[in-house]
């Protein structure tokens, strides 16, 4: 028996030691395998699925996203250009602001891999991309903003905020420095990757806006959004001039208003959010801190990243304003049936959603007539009738106690944001 096991083991060294040293090809392939997601995930809202130009953000844009698939025009570059402007954006390059920067969201590794893959959108054979000594595969260091950071923006914020020097500089980093204009609208003008952001002044904290943008990543692995590596002075000037927008016109309707001089209590209104048999069933679509659902978004943070009045206004009128990456779409298929749910993913092979129950379900391209994205949110909008205003009050109370670990909000947030 013991003889065997020896003779085994030596085996499996060999085996080992010959697709490790007498097999490159699969190392590229592994290259192309991370930069096809790597482009999905990050590139192709801009480019297009098949790198055209053509992805469904790309009529928003002032300059036309480079057409990737174009081997006159990849053929030109090096390997070490086309790193250099998904490392440090179009800017970077004298080219387009509207590019992203994505040199401190990936790893080296992760960008490599990205122009293997533009490589192989174009057919460009002439250019094997192989990995530099000592590539990292480490992600980019994070930035932890902590409460300290968030006490020195509070008080740049209440003296400078308001300035109109602060928003005017923060305006010109959103619309021509940094690439925000490209994934985002202020009043109709812009991208439509992100969220529409002209209500921001009633959506968001500025705290809160501060923290998200110094890196998105530290809440979110997985955004869409890049860190743009923005140091403190233009973090804060871009709150400025978000929290700035539209200030005078935001507010609630009287009847939706009252309900926040209710006192609630944040215990009954959690048992009421994970009650799966009770009126409301939040934890069947949301998930807190590991448990429930995901129909809808994560809710674990909510309490800091949302002001109160657009959590009840969420909470009420769902429709109001859809979450960025839940907005639903309905499908016509080929043999006259209709499917709706929430879109995940789209590709060249079809549409991937998620439908109330909470079960994905893939319609390949072929199989779709029509496909549409609806103007109406897949959470319930008759709350306001089912539940009593104490127990929309108690949800409420429950919600603001969720709150990021990352930063610790002083009590003075809760002043601030009523
Ligand atoms: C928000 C939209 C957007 C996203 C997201 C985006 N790009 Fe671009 N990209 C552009 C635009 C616009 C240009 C054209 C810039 C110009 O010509 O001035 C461009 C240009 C390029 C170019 C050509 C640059 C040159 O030298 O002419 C490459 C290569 C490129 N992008 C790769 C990528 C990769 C890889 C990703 C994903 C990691 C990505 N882009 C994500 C908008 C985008
Ligand atoms: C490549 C696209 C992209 C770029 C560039 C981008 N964002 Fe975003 N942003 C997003 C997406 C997508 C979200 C939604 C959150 C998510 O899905 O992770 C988001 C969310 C936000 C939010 C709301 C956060 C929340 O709690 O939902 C703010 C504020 C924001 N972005 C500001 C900015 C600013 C300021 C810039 C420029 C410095 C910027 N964004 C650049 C894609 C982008
Ligand atoms: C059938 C599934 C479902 C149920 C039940 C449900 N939601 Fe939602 N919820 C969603 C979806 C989907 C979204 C995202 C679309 C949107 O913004 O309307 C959402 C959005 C939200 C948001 C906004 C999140 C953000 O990022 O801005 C809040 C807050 C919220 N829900 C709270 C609740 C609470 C509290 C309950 C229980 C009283 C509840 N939801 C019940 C599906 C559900």
């Amino acid at each position: 028996m013991e003889m065997i096991s020896v003779r085994k083991i030596q085996f499996l060294i060999l085996f080992v030691c010959l697709f490790k040293f007498s097999n490159p090809v699969s190392a590229s392939e592994n290259l192309l395998q991370d930069g096809e997601i790597l482009y999905r995930d990050y590139c192709s809202h801009c480019h297009g699925g098949t790198g055209d130009g053509d992805g469904y953000n790309a009529e928003n844009l002032d300059k036309e996203p480079a057409e990737l698939s174009d081997l006159k025009f990849i053929s030109k570059k090096t390997n070490v250009q086309i790193y250099r402007v998904i490392e440090g954006g179009g800017r970077g390059v004298k080219k387009s602001h509207l590019m992203p920067a994505f040199g401190k969201t990936l790893s080296e590794k992760e960008i490599w891999s990205l122009v293997s893959w533009v490589r192989h959108l174009a057919k460009d054979e002439s250019h094997p991309v192989e990995l530099p000594a000592n590539t990292s595969s480490k992600k980019p260091k994070r930035i932890l903003v902590g409460s300290a950071d968030i006490e020195f923006f509070r008080r740049w914020f209440s003296i400078e905020g308001k300035s109109k020097k602060a928003k005017e500089y923060g305006e010109l980093l959103f619309q021509r420095q940094k690439s925000c204009v490209a994934c985002h609208q202020i009043d109709e003008e812009g991208g439509k990757v992100g969220p529409n952001l002209s209500r921001s002044a009633f959506n968001y904290p500025p705290e809160w806006i501060y923290a998200w943008i110094k890196n998105p990543q530290t809440f979110r692995a997985d955004s869409k959004m890049p860190n743009l590596n923005l140091d403190d002075k233009q973090a804060w000037a871009l709150v400025a001039y978000l929290s700035g927008l539209h200030e005078e016109n935001e507010g609630l309707p009287e009847e939706l208003s009252a309900f926040l001089k209710i006192e609630g209590d944040p215990e009954r209104g959690k048992a009421l959010f994970f009650d799966l048999n009770g009126k409301a069933t939040c934890s069947k679509c949301h998930t807190v801190k590991g448990v429930g659902g995901d129909v809808g978004p994560n809710l674990s943070y909510i309490g800091t990243s949302r002001s109160r009045e657009f959590l009840l206004e969420s909470l009420l009128k769902p429709e109001a304003v859809i979450t960025s990456g839940y907005s639903s779409v309905m499908i016509l298929t080929k043999d006259k049936k209709f499917i709706t749910g929430i879109k995940k993913n789209e590709s060249a092979g079809g549409i991937d959603l998620v439908n109330k129950d909470g079960d994905r379900i893939h319609v390949p391209r072929e199989q779709i007539k029509k496909s549409k994205t609806q103007k109406i949110s897949m959470m319930p909008g008759n709350f306001k009738d089912i539940l009593s205003p104490q127990e929309i009050a108690d949800c409420l109370a429950f919600l603001k106690t969720l709150t990021a670990s990352q930063i610790t909000f002083p009590p003075a947030i809760k002043s601030a944001d009523k």
